[in-house]
């Protein structure tokens, strides 16, 4: 068959015909909220490059998670900003550390929410890179102990999730032992596997308060131009007992999602990160684009490329904007 009696325009003539064959949805249940957590009470920071997005204290993250909850974002990932860094990133794995606190407020409150933690120590560590550094070079295996106890201690906080984002050799592995040898065997592991040294992450530092203060990230996260080495990194990480397995950033590689997806079957996430929201939320101030339509198409797209869930600054506007469409 082909023109003039093939005719796709036939199925898109109308909406109920076209909502028919539509290959993709996107669900609120679909969205996990990033959360920036810091000490205090009655904190609220605006987050200047992420307009919408806060740094919390623990009362008014409370707050965020219920009316994330109210349209159907029943998930979270955590972020913490410590009050003091040091060169241990001793806040990481502090008994009563901020995420730790937060995890533990979130769960008791609202016990049916899935509450990730993200686990780096850049917000932790005072110069600002993901591991430990000795004569500034960033030392894999020293890291790892540190990883380890801090996933267990987020696991005994309430976490139902680690999520490590270091990008440390081994990370996935030295968790799993450590939550499976501390009793946690059922809290899961969201790895971050494929992540690049992005500029896109460029606002979240402001929102973090992480930027690294001599070099860059580029000896532990990806090199932009890889795509070979991104499907070693996720086979790796589910060998080693990745739950989920993670793209970073999303947009500017769905290319990576779609082979992610196609060559493994494990559940795959995608982080829409800062830099994307910020760029939509920039064009839509100035009247260039319209935020809604261009935050959902993005949304939908990182769907279509493989994402069963996706990590974005969007996520409860995102779902209003589902529910009003309903
Ligand atoms: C921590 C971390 C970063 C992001 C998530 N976890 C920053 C970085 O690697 O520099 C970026 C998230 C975003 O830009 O939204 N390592």
């Amino acid at each position: 068959m082909s023109f003039p009696s093939e005719r796709l325009r036939r199925l898109r003539r109308t909406p109920i015909l076209r909502a028919l064959v539509c290959e993709t949805t996107l669900e609120p249940s679909d969205l996990v909220l990033p959360l920036f957590v810091r000490p205090g009470k009655g904190v609220k920071r605006p987050i200047k490059s992420m307009p919408g997005h806060f740094q919390c204290s623990i009362d008014q993250a409370l707050k965020a998670a219920a009316s994330a909850a109210a349209v159907g974002v029943r998930a979270v990932i955590l972020f913490g900003i410590p009050d003091k860094k040091d060169s241990r990133a001793s806040g990481a794995y502090a008994r009563d550390g901020i995420v730790q606190r937060a995890a533990g407020a979130l769960k008791s409150r609202f016990p049916d929410l899935a509450v990730i933690a993200d686990l780096c120590f850049c917000e932790y560590m005072d110069h600002g890179h993901c591991g430990v550094v000795k004569g500034g070079e960033i030392l894999n295996d020293a890291t790892l102990e540190l990883t380890a106890k801090t996933a267990v201690s987020q696991a005994e906080a309430g976490c139902d999730m680690i999520a490590p984002s270091g990008m440390m050799d081994g990370q996935v592995a030295a968790i799993r032992k450590a939550l499976d040898g501390s009793g946690l065997g059922m809290t899961a592991i969201l790895a971050y596997a494929a992540k690049y040294a992005s500029a896109f992450y460029g606002p979240f530092r402001e929102a973090a308060e992480s930027p690294p203060r001599f070099g860059d990230r580029a000896s532990y996260q990806m090199d932009p131009s890889n795509l070979r080495e991104a499907l070693r990194e996720v086979g790796l990480d589910i060998q080693e007992g990745a739950d989920i397995v993670m793209v970073k950033p999303a947009l500017a590689y769905l290319d990576v999602l779609r082979r992610v997806k196609d060559a493994f079957r494990v559940p795959c996430a995608a982080y829409s990160v800062s830099g994307e929201y910020s760029m939509i939320k920039a064009g839509a101030d100035k009247g260039w684009i319209d935020e809604r339509k261009v935050a959902m198409e993005a949304l939908l797209c990182i769907k279509r490329a493989g994402a069963d869930l996706i990590i974005t600054y969007h996520a409860v506007d995102a779902a209003r904007w589902l529910h009003e469409k309903k």
